[in-house]
C-alpha cells in the first residue's frame, strides 16, 4: 500500500482553505492509503508563538482533524515534536541543501516581504523540514493546496540528492497529490489572493466560525459596483466568490448566479447570502463536533499517544536504515 504524509502547521484554527486543499483529501485518503498526518509544530516556531499559544493552536488543529472526520483506526495522527527522528533527518538534510536555491523559495521571498525583521534560518530551512516529513515516512503522495507544490518539489531533490551522494536508491519521489485533476487554491474575502489565516481579519472563513460569524464575513466580501456589458469576464474579487461557491454550492445555483451575472441583473448581496448559507451547511457537521471533541482530553491524550507511537516506529526505522548509508556504524 502507498504511504501518504501530510501536516498542517499549528498556526491557529484551521480555514475552509485548509479544509478544501488538505483536509478533504485526508480524509478520503485515509481508505485507501497508508496514511500519516500531523500537526507541524516545530514549523510554527518560525513565528515565536508563547508556550499556552503553541500548546493551544496544536490541540485545536488536533481536534478539528478529529472533528473533520480524520479517524485514529485508520490513519497515524501525530505531532511533528513528538517524532524527533524528523529533526535527526532535518539536520543530514541540511548538509546538502543550498543557500541559493532555500532563498529562491517563493514562500520564503513571501515571508521575507511580510517580515524582514524576522528572517532566521528556520524560516530558510522551512522546506528542508518539510522534506524531512515527508520522506522519514518515503511516502509518494501529500495531499496537499497548490501553494505546497514547489516545496514538494524540493522534497524530491533533496531526496535524490541524499540518493545520489550515497549512490543508493534510497527515498522515493513524493508528489502533490488532490482527487481533482488540479491542486486546490481557494481564494479569501479580501479579493485578492489565497484564503489564509495570516491575510488580515475577515478574510478568512473558519471551521469553527459561528453562522453569524460566516454571514458576517462574507457579507463584508470584497465586490465591484456591478458588470457594465453582458457577459463580461469576471473581475477576480467576483471569480473568487464564484470560486468559492464552486466547494460550497450546488451546480444549479453556480449556474443561476452565473446566468444573472452574465444578463447584468445580479445583487451581489443575494449571491453573497447564499454562499454564506451554503458554506454554514457545508461546515455544520464539522462546528457541532469540535466542542464536545475538545472537552475529552482523555481521548486527545490516547490518539496523540498512539499516533506517536506509530510515526515513531515508522521514522525511526528510516533513521536506523539512515544511519547505516551515511556511515555512523558501530563500533
Ligand atoms: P499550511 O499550514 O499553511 O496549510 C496546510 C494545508 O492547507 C493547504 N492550504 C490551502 N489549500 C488551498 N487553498 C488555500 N487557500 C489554502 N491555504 C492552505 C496547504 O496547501 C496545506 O496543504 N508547509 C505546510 C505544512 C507542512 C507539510 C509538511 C505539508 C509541514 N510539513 C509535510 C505536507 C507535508 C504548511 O505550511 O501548510
Amino acid at each position: 500500500m502507498e504511504t501518504v504524509v501530510s501536516g498542517i502547521r499549528s498556526t491557529g484554527n484551521l480555514h475552509l482553505g485548509n479544509y478544501y486543499g488538505a483536509i478533504q483529501n485526508f480524509v478520503k485518503m485515509q481508505n485507501e492509503y497508508n496514511c500519516y498526518f500531523f500537526i507541524a509544530d516545530l514549523h510554527s516556531l518560525t513565528t515565536h508563538p508563547t508556550p499556552a499559544n503553541l500548546h493551544a493552536n496544536v490541540k485545536q488543529v488536533l481536534v478539528e482533524y478529529l472533528a473533520a472526520g480524520i479517524d485514529p483506526e485508520k490513519a497515524t495522527i501525530y505531532v511533528q515534536s513528538d517524532v524527533p527522528e524528523v529533526t535527526e533527518l532535518y539536520l543530514y538534510l541540511n548538509m546538502n541543501a543550498y543557500m541559493g536555491e532555500l532563498e529562491r523559495a517563493t514562500s520564503f521571498k513571501d515571508k521575507v516581504r511580510a517580515n524582514p525583521d524576522n528572517v532566521n534560518a528556520g524560516l530558510l530551512t522551512y522546506p528542508v523540514l518539510m522534506a524531512a516529513d515527508i520522506i522519514i515516512h518515503k511516502a509518494i503522495k501529500v495531499p496537499v493546496g497548490k501553494d505546497q507544490e514547489q516545496h514538494l518539489e524540493m522534497a524530491r531533490t533533496f531526496g535524490n540528492r541524499f540518493n545520489r551522494l550515497y549512490n543508493h536508491e534510497y527515498f522515493p519521489e513524493p508528489y502533490a497529490f488532490s482527487y481533482g485533476t488540479n491542486l486546490v487554491k481557494i481564494p479569501g474575502l479580501d479579493g485578492a489572493g489565497k484564503m489564509g489565516k495570516s491575510e488580515g481579519e475577515g478574510n478568512a472563513i473558519f471551521l469553527g466560525d459561528s453562522p453569524e460569524a460566516i454571514r458576517k464575513k462574507v457579507m463584508r466580501a470584497k465586490t465591484d459596483s456591478g458588470p457594465t456589458e453582458e457577459n463580461q469576464t469576471k473581475p477576480q474579487e467576483i471569480q473568487n466568490l464564484f470560486d468559492l461557491m464552486k466547494v460550497v454550492s450546488s451546480a444549479d445555483t453556480i449556474a443561476h448566479f452565473d446566468n444573472l451575472y452574465n444578463t447584468m441583473a445580479i445583487r451581489y448581496g443575494d449571491l453573497k447570502k447564499q454562499l454564506a448559507e451554503d458554506m454554514i451547511i457545508a461546515t455544520a457537521p464539522i462546528r457541532d463536533r469540535i466542542n464536545d471533541i475538545a472537552g475529552d482530553a482523555d481521548y486527545l491524550r490516547k490518539v496523540a499517544n498512539l499516533g506517536a507511537d506509530k510515526a515513531r516506529e515508522s521514522a525511526s526505522k528510516t533513521i536506523r536504515e539512515v544511519r547505516e548509508i551515511i556511515g555512523f556504524r558501530k563500533f
